[in-house]
């Protein structure tokens, strides 16, 4: 008997209409998530040519889901039917009672909507960000009713990643930050939360340690690009796939993780010593980092990688649901 290494938030229903704000890249695959479950969304932009674009990619990734299995046994043409789009704000937010932010990484667009956002939405629909970087709180400190916004942020692309960060402002009601959870449990999302704000929340921060250290042993001509990309995918990607960091050090060592860390733990500090001092990547190491990507991928073959990469994904999410942890 394998016991459940996760305990699992409560789905919240309840939501019946969701707006989407900004139709990019990260906001096309939000209406996807919110479709696939069965809810009607529409899509906002200010931009007509971004609100076509996103109806086309939309299309071609449903049809992935789809051909996978992951559509949630629903149709691409219902999938479709179900995603209404507009360049009218008032029109987007009517009756919305979950509002997913996805506009540019810029602090004043958001400010400059969130007040929009604040007049505008209902005084019970959650605003959710989709913000990458920014705290809620440099966004939404004035703003009518803030105690709605919270950061719920994508792993791109969500349709594909289920994980969602949630990360609260110090004014956030902390029934907000439980409905906007138990929302993303009831579309398919795993939510982790976070306690307060930090720049770069949880995945950005454990990125950039590594990327960090991956620019490091370039610079230090100590291996490739290949063999750094290949050590995670062949490895530590593949290890983590399942299991997290400190699930996996739990079974690598006979006594569990005490005992790892009682044995390892000096070797990582001294590691940690030569890693403490960060490096900017210079323009020189750049180019050398580029110039080996594109010797494994040229530029005209990158849309083509990027659909493998979905294709592998989507594979991927049908192992994890096959074995739930
Ligand atoms: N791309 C990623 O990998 C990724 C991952 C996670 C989170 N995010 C975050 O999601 C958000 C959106 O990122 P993206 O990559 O989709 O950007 P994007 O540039 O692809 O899309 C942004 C869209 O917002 C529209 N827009 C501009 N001003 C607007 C306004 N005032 N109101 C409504 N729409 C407006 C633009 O026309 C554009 O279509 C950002 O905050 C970003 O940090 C991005």
């Amino acid at each position: 008997v394998i016991q459940p290494y996760k305990k699992s938030l409560k789905a919240e229903v309840g939501v019946n209409k969701v707006a989407v704000v900004g139709a990019g890249l990260v906001g096309g695959s939000w209406a996807l998530v919110f479709a696939r479950a069965g809810i009607s969304v529409k899509m906002y932009d200010i931009s007509l040519d971004s609100l076509n674009a996103a109806v086309v990619s939309i299309r071609s990734s449903a049809e992935l889901l789809e051909s996978q299995g992951l559509l949630n046994s629903r149709s691409t043409a219902q999938i479709m039917a179900a995603i209404g789009t507009t360049d009218n704000l008032d029109e987007v937010l009517d009756g919305a009672e979950y509002i997913q932010e996805c506009a540019p990484e810029r602090l004043e667009i958001k400010r400059a909507l969130y007040q929009q956002l604040g007049r505008l939405a209902s005084p019970q629909a959650i605003l959710a960000s989709s913000t990458s970087g920014l705290p809620a709180s440099s966004f939404s400190s004035d703003i009518q009713g803030r105690d709605r916004c919270v950061i719920v942020h994508p792993i791109n692309p969500p349709h594909l990643i289920p994980l969602v960060e949630i990360v609260p402002a110090p004014w956030t009601s902390k029934d907000v930050v439980r409905r906007a959870a138990g929302f993303m449990v009831a579309v398919g999302q795993v939510p982790v939360r976070l306690e307060r704000e930090i720049d770069g929340f949880i995945v950005n921060r454990l990125q950039s340690a590594i990327l960090g250290e991956a620019f490091r042993l370039v610079e230090d001509g100590i291996c490739s690009v290949q063999a750094i990309d290949t050590a995670m995918s062949d490895g530590l990607g593949l290890r983590w796939c399942f299991l997290g960091p400190f699930a996996t050090i739990d079974l690598n060592a006979k006594g569990g993780v005490a005992d790892y860390c009682k044995k390892l733990g000096p070797m990582y500090y001294e590691l940690a010593k030569s890693q403490a001092d960060p490096r900017p990547w210079s323009e020189a190491l750049v180019h050398e980092v580029e110039s080996q990507c594109r010797e494994m991928v040229t530029s005209e073959n990158l849309d083509s990688r990027k659909n493998w990469r979905d294709y592998c994904l989507a594979a991927l999410l049908k192992c994890k649901r096959a074995f739930p942890q």
